[in-house]
C-alpha cells in the first residue's frame, strides 16, 4: 500500500499563523502536524509517501521533511497548485499510487491510536473504500457517515445543517484505484470544491462496497488555534520525563512531573516547571512554566509565568501577567509595559490576530 497525506490549502483559520508556513508545519508538543502523519503511516508499514503540495509555501514543507529519510520513509513531493477540493488533491495522486491500495490521510489531522487497526485486511478485502469515522458532539462541521446494521456505509453528507447521527468522518480514508473513476464522474459542490465525501458516494452508488472502523481514542483535526492547542494538550498527556544532559538547571529549581527540555537550555534559579511540558533547544527559562504548554528553541521566559499555551519558537516573554492559552509564532515578544517606556500597550500584530486583555 501507498500514503498520500494532503498538505495543501490555505490555513485561513489559522491565520496569521499561515501568513507565514503551512499549517502542516505548526508544532503539536514542538513537531510538526503532519510529522505525526508521517509517523502513523510508517507505522502500519507505509513507507512510499506522497505528499500533495498546495501554493501555501510548499518549499517549507520540502525543506522541513525532506526526502524522507530520517522518519524511515520515501517522500514525493506531488504538486497540486490552486486547492480544488479534496477529491482534486486526491487526483492529483493517481501516476504516483500507480494502481496500488492507498492510504489518504489530511496533513492536519492527530489521532491517538494510530492507523494500524484501521488498515489492516484493507488490501485483500472485497471493499473499494474504508472510512474512520468517530462519534462527535457537534457533527454539523465534518463529513457526516450513514451505515448500515453490516456497517457499510450507505449516505455521506459533507457538513450537514441537520445530522441524521453523530459518526463524523476523520480524514483519514483507504481507497482502491476505483476511486479516480469515482472522482472523474463527480462535478464541483455549492463551494466549488471536488469533494471527497461526493466521490466515496458515487462509489457507493455505482454498486461498490463502502467499510467502516469507528475509533475509540482521541482524534483531532487541527484546523483552529483552538484545536491546535487541545492536540497539543492531548499529545503532552503521552510524553515522558526527559530532561537532555546538555540542559542546565540551576539550583533552587523545582520540576514536577512528566517534563521534556533540550539541549544548551538553561532554567535559571527560582523557577517551577509542572508537567506535562515540553522546552525545546537553547532556551532560558526564568519564571513559571505551567501544564499543557511547549515551548520552541531559543525562546527566553524572563520573569514570566505561561501555561496551556504554544510558543513555536525564536520568541522572548517578559509579563507581568500570566500567558495563557495563547498560540504564539515564531519570533514573537509580548513585553511588560513595566520594563519599557513609555508606559501603555503597543502592538505590531498581523491580519487576523488575537490580542485578550
Ligand atoms: C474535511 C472533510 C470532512 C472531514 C474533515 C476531517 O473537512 O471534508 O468530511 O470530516 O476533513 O478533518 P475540512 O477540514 O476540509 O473542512
Amino acid at each position: 500500500m501507498k500514503g498520500v497525506i494532503l498538505s495543501g490549502g490555505h490555513g485561513t483559520r489559522l491565520r496569521p499563523l499561515t501568513h507565514t508556513g503551512p499549517k502542516q508545519l505548526i508544532p503539536i508538543a514542538n513537531k510538526p502536524v503532519i510529522e505525526y502523519a508521517i509517523e502513523d503511516l510508517r507505522d502500519a508499514g507505509i513507507t512510499d509517501i506522497g505528499i500533495i503540495l498546495g501554493t501555501n509555501m510548499p518549499n517549507k514543507i520540502k525543506d522541513a521533511l525532506g526526502d524522507g529519510t530520517k522518519f524511515g520513509v520515501n517522500i514525493t513531493y506531488i504538486m497540486q497548485g490552486e486547492p480544488k477540493g479534496l477529491a482534486h488533491a486526491a487526483a492529483t495522486a493517481k501516476d504516483f499510487v500507480d494502481g496500488d491500495s492507498f492510504v489518504m490521510y489530511l496533513g492536519d489531522n492527530i489521532l491517538k491510536s494510530g492507523i494500524e487497526e484501521f488498515v489492516e485486511g484493507f488490501d485483500e478485502s472485497e471493499f473499494s473504500s474504508r472510512l474512520l469515522l468517530q462519534e462527535v458532539e457537534d457533527p454539523r462541521q465534518f463529513g457526516v457517515a450513514e451505515l448500515n446494521d453490516e456497517g457499510k456505509i450507505i449516505h455521506l453528507v459533507e457538513k450537514p445543517k441537520h445530522p441524521k447521527n453523530n459518526l463524523a468522518l476523520v480524514g483519514i480514508y483507504l481507497f482502491k484505484n476505483n476511486i479516480f473513476d469515482a472522482i472523474n464522474k463527480i462535478e464541483p459542490s455549492w463551494r466549488n470544491e471536488l469533494e471527497i465525501t461526493d466521490a466515496i458516494q458515487r462509489l457507493i452508488d455505482d454498486g461498490f462496497d463502502v467499510d467502516s472502523f469507528v475509533v475509540e481514542g482521541w482524534w483531532k483535526d487541527t484546523g483552529k488555534p483552538e484545536d491546535v492547542l487541545d492536540a497539543n494538550q492531548l499529545i503532552l498527556e503521552t510524553i515522558e520525563k526527559d530532561i537532555s544532559s546538555g540542559a542546565t538547571i540551576e539550583e533552587n529549581v523545582k520540576i514536577k512531573g512528566r517534563v521534556i527540555i533540550g539541549e544548551n537550555t538553561v532554567v535559571k534559579s527560582g523557577s517551577v516547571i509542572k508537567g506535562p511540558a515540553i522546552i525545546g533547544n537553547n532556551c532560558e527559562i526564568k519564571g513559571y512554566v505551567g501544564p499543557y504548554t511547549s515551548i520552541g528553541n531559543n525562546t527566553k521566559i524572563i520573569e514570566s509565568e505561561i501555561d496551556s499555551s504554544i510558543i513555536i519558537g525564536e520568541s522572548v516573554i517578559q509579563s507581568d501577567k500570566r500567558i495563557t492559552d495563547s498560540l504564539l509564532g515564531q519570533n514573537s515578544k509580548i513585553i511588560s509595559d513595566k520594563v519599557t517606556y513609555p508606559k501603555g500597550r503597543s502592538f505590531v500584530i498581523g491580519e487576523n490576530s488575537i490580542v485578550k486583555l
